[in-house]
């Protein structure tokens, strides 16, 4: 098993073509059946997810990673029952009040994707608070999708881009993100990763994914350690990004 150590020892992980630390992001999937499986409750898995985010944070930046999207809450689980969302809320507000001191202390720079009209009050300030005393770092760009659907994003997007002059990819995509800041961008993703055994992207950043390596593991997220993350750098250093061109080793 390729350990944290061994995974750095080797070559750099290369990023996408204009960046040079990666950008990955995470659909965080298998709560509710790591739960059932041990006849625990649901919210159990929940629990045991949330305690999994902070050792993959903060094993990121060793992995030259520089943006990290981590899946939370789709728009469509809005659609589970009322007391698990209750509880999924509760989980990202206690993350927004525990954690900010150390994404200071570490140089995380916390942005939120996704819509924010249909949260609590309390947790919009949290939310403004968390990403505006977090804007200076500079280790990793940790960004949290909550109320998160990326066909809406695109659609916004769209709706954005025709009140625009300037209607070119990149305008485009300085529109996919609905930061404070406007004049950031959605950059991206070099590698997904979804646990959980699902494969499929379940409407997560459809168009930052255009040429994303995918990586499904069946391990459930409150399993997932940060050896099994390595593993997931360490399968993507080998791939062969070609983006529309040929091999590197094809004879012409
Ligand atoms: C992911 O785990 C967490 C959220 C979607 C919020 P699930 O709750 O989807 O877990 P499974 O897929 O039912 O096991
Ligand atoms: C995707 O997982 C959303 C998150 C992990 C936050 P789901 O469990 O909601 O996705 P589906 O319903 O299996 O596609
Ligand atoms: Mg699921």
């Amino acid at each position: 098993m390729l350990t944290q150590k061994g995974i750095m020892s080797m070559t750099k992980f290369s990023g996408s073509q204009t960046e040079d630390k990666l950008h990955v992001a995470l659909i965080m999937d298998g709560n509710g059946r790591w739960a059932t499986r041990q006849g625990k409750a649901r919210f159990q898995g929940h629990q045991a997810g949330a305690s999994r985010v902070r050792e993959i944070v903060e094993a990121a930046p060793d992995l030259n990673i520089g943006t990290l999207t981590l899946f939370a809450f789709s728009s469509d689980n809005w659609r589970r029952p009322r007391y698990e969302v209750d509880f999924l809320m509760g989980l990202f507000q206690s993350y927004l009040k525990n954690e900010i001191e150390k994404c200071i202390k570490n140089g995380i720079r916390l942005s939120i994707i996704g819509r924010r009209d249909r949260l609590q009050p309390q947790i919009i300030d949290l939310i403004e608070h968390a990403e505006e005393v977090t804007a200076a770092g500079q280790n990793l760009h940790l960004r949290v999708a909550v109320d998160y659907s990326s066909k809406e994003m695109i659609l916004q997007a769209a709706k954005r881009l025709s009140q625009e002059s300037n209607i070119s990819m990149e305008n485009f995509e300085n529109l996919l993100t609905n930061s404070i800041y406007p004049w950031e961008s959605s950059p991206d993703v070099d590698l997904l990763i979804r646990t959980g055994g699902e494969k499929r992207l379940s409407d997560f950043l459809l168009w930052e994914c255009a040429y994303a390596e995918l990586y499904f593991t069946p391990v459930m997220w409150p399993d997932f350690s940060s050896e099994n993350f390595c593993e997931a750098l360490g399968d993507f250093q080998k791939r062969e990004r070609r983006f529309g061109q040929i091999p590197q080793n094809a004879v012409v």
